[in-house]
């Protein structure tokens, strides 16, 4: 049995892509496969943690023992998490939430034509910026996935949606990134440090994840 470090605390953690419906048929969306998320929500539970995971459309099955909600926008994924956040004590948000959708859901399938077609899109709610803001003691981890300049794009985020910390992954990188069951990561802090583990397994970086997210909680309680 692994040690049960966890044992007592609720863990949020959104996994995977959000689905924006263009029409029956079609929809914007991106590349994460969810395997961070769900190893992080099975390492949680492992540790004896009680794990609410809120999961984008993936092919993953629901980890065991784990209380799995399954949403496709953007706007179920906020509804979902704001209406069971108050509980945990720890929020691991490594979903790719699509930053926009489409402004109107065509009710049926768009028919092709000759020329160009241009799709309207809004904005999408942050929800971990409506988080950071509102928590109350809870330890909120987020993740940054870029392609250029990672330390100033995920340190910003970590200022602007105020984080406690912020796992940055550069996706150009071989071993880094989407459906890989390895990742490449730099975790960022309140204080300015930066951890660099190096290549590991989604695995191992969870629970790499979870030992940084308890050693900032008994900081913080000290
Ligand atoms: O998209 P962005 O790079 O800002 O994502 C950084 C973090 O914010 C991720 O943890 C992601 O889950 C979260 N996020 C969110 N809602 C959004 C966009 C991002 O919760 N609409």
């Amino acid at each position: 049995l692994a040690r049960q470090d966890l044992a007592g605390e609720t863990v949020l953690v959104t996994a995977g892509p959000t689905r924006e419906e263009i029409d029956p048929v079609r929809f914007v969306s991106n590349h994460s496969s969810g395997k961070m998320g769900y190893a992080i929500a099975r390492a949680a539970r492992r540790r004896g943690a009680k794990v609410i995971l809120v999961s984008g459309p993936v092919c993953l099955e629901s980890p065991y023992g784990v209380e799995t909600v399954r949403v496709k926008t953007a706007v179920e994924m906020r509804d979902a998490v704001m209406s069971r956040v108050a509980e945990a004590g720890i929020v691991v948000k490594s979903a790719a939430v699509a930053d926009y959708r489409p402004v109107k859901r065509a009710g049926s399938k768009i028919k092709k034509s000759d020329g160009a077609l241009s799709i309207e899109l809004e904005k999408n709610p942050d929800i971990l910026a409506e988080i950071g803001q509102s928590k109350q003691g809870a330890i909120v981890v987020g993740f940054a996935a870029e392609t250029d300049d990672l330390l100033a794009n995920a340190g910003k985020k970590l200022e602007k949606k105020n984080l406690d910390m912020i796992v940055a992954n550069d996706i150009g990188e071989p071993g880094a990134g989407f459906d890989l069951d390895t990742n490449i990561v730099r975790i960022l802090y309140r204080d300015g440090r930066v951890e660099e583990p190096g290549i590991m397994s989604k695995d191992n970086l969870a629970d790499f994840i979870i030992d940084r997210i308890l050693l900032l909680k008994s900081r913080s309680s000290d």
